[in-house]
């Protein structure tokens, strides 16, 4: 019976309370700790944050002059429950001591980008627990990422790039099952990337411009449409694992580490439209198998340019019937144009895309350059051809550039067949 007394009094006293303070009291420590833990020399006057006085109830403040940005407040979100379970909290909980009914607004967007604000993240951001979307990008936070950003359960989009944090991706983030988009590039992250097979909506992903090393992650769950993880340090070759992502459209992992061979399924990815692999260490590519009818492939760009890979022209690669930007420049490409590139150029088939882009300079290609390319009117098509071995390739050409092959003592000292 005590004990029920007191209870009714604390409740007495909350709702009291609960005239100051309608924003949910936990968003509004949290709010408090992040404007104390941003560097107060990076908060220029006049910006958002700097109109941050705790003078005004956040959320109730939004429509006024004062507190009104950076954030937005969902509407009032209710709720009931059984008093015995709600006691402990400050909120403005009402009702009789049987059941209470809560109402409280809780921040649901939080958004400072791009305001050159310097310090750590705070850990408490996490208890910002209703938050959908946080923007922090732009910015000139440093230090890792905390692991608690892992346990923000309805969190839809996390914007940390442009900053300069460091220390690896948290593997919390695994925790993150609402997360559709995650933006960190352009920091200074490093180490393996985690585990992120639990996040089921996860469509986009840019972990670009960082130093993440180890290989390509091999568990991103099958929602991915984007995934962008260039200028990285990544090390082996794509993941068999990537035949399962049954939504990607476009994947970028140019400049990193990568070597080998690149294997063949990506070629006739049942979704893929656009691969970005330039500038890695890859020596070879596997053909996949095709049939004289074709092969089956969305891919329209594919771009294999600046690595190393030997031997003739991928004849398949002519053969893909969305494809129209091919870049193989400045590898180690052998051997004459196959006719497959040619007519793909000139005239492809009806219901093929043609190449739009073809950019075979710098490789090792010899022979005569095909007939039908030198009818193509300049500005046609983007066609490259210049540096390599062919036996003509006159500067009046176009696709030329009115640059020079190699030598015939630099072609030779690659291949003995070139004549
Ligand atoms: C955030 O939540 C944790 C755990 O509930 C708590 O210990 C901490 O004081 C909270 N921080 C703020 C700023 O409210
Ligand atoms: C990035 O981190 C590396 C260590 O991982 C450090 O040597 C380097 O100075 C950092 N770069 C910047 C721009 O902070």
């Amino acid at each position: 019976m005590a004990s029920l007394l007191l209870s009714f009094v604390l409740l007495l006293l909350l709702t009291v309370s609960s005239a100051e303070s309608k924003t949910f009291w936990a968003d509004v420590a949290a709010l408090k700790e992040f404007k104390n833990s941003v560097d107060p020399k990076s908060i220029s006057p006049g910006s958002c944050l700097s109109s941050w006085d705790f003078s005004v109830d956040p959320c109730d403040g939004l429509s006024g002059e004062t507190f009104t940005c950076g954030f937005r407040c969902d509407s009032v979100v209710s709720g009931s429950g059984r008093v015995t379970e709600l006691i402990l909290d400050q909120a403005g909980y009402s009702g009789s001591l049987s059941s209470v009914s809560f109402n409280f607004p809780y921040l649901q967007a939080f958004d400072l980008s791009g305001n050159y604000l310097s310090g750590p993240l705070p850990d408490s951001l996490s208890n910002l627990t209703r938050l959908t979307r946080l923007f922090l990008a732009g910015n000139s936070f440093s230090g890792s990422i905390p692991d608690s950003l892992g346990s923000m359960p309805v969190l839809e989009e996390l914007l940390l790039d442009n900053n300069r944090l460091d220390g690896s991706v948290p593997a919390s983030f695994n925790g993150l099952t609402s997360l559709k988009r995650l933006e960190i590039q352009l920091n200074n992250i490093s180490g393996k990337f985690p585990d992120l097979s639990s996040l089921k909506n996860l469509y986009y992903l840019d972990a670009s411009d960082n130093r993440i090393s180890g290989p390509v992650p091999s568990s991103l769950p099958e929602s991915v449409v984007q995934i962008s993880m260039r200028n990285n340090l990544m090390e082996g070759t794509i993941p068999e694992s990537f035949r399962k992502l049954n939504s990607v459209e476009v994947v970028d992992l140019s400049n990193n580490k990568l070597s080998g061979s690149i294997p063949s399924f990506i070629f006739t990815h049942q979704t893929l439209q656009q691969l970005t692999l330039s500038f890695n260490g890859f020596t070879s590519l596997d053909s996949p198998y095709y049939s004289p009818l074709g092969l089956p492939s969305e891919l329209i760009s594919v771009d294999l340019s600046n690595n190393q890979i030997q031997g003739p022209l991928p004849l398949f690669l002519g053969l893909l019937p969305k494809l129209s930007a091919l870049s193989l420049e400045k590898n180690s490409f052998s051997g004459m144009i196959p006719t497959q590139y040619v007519w793909k150029t000139v005239s492809p088939g009806s219901g093929y895309a043609g190449f739009q882009r073809l950019l075979l300079g710098g490789n090792y290609l010899f022979g005569v350059v095909p007939g039908p390319l030198m009818t193509l009117k300049p500005g046609s098509r983007n066609v490259q051809l210049e540096g390599n071995c062919f036996s003509w390739c006159p500067a009046t050409f176009f696709f030329c550039r009115g640059q020079e092959q190699r030598s015939l003592t630099e072609c030779r000292k690659f291949s003995r067949v070139i004549p």
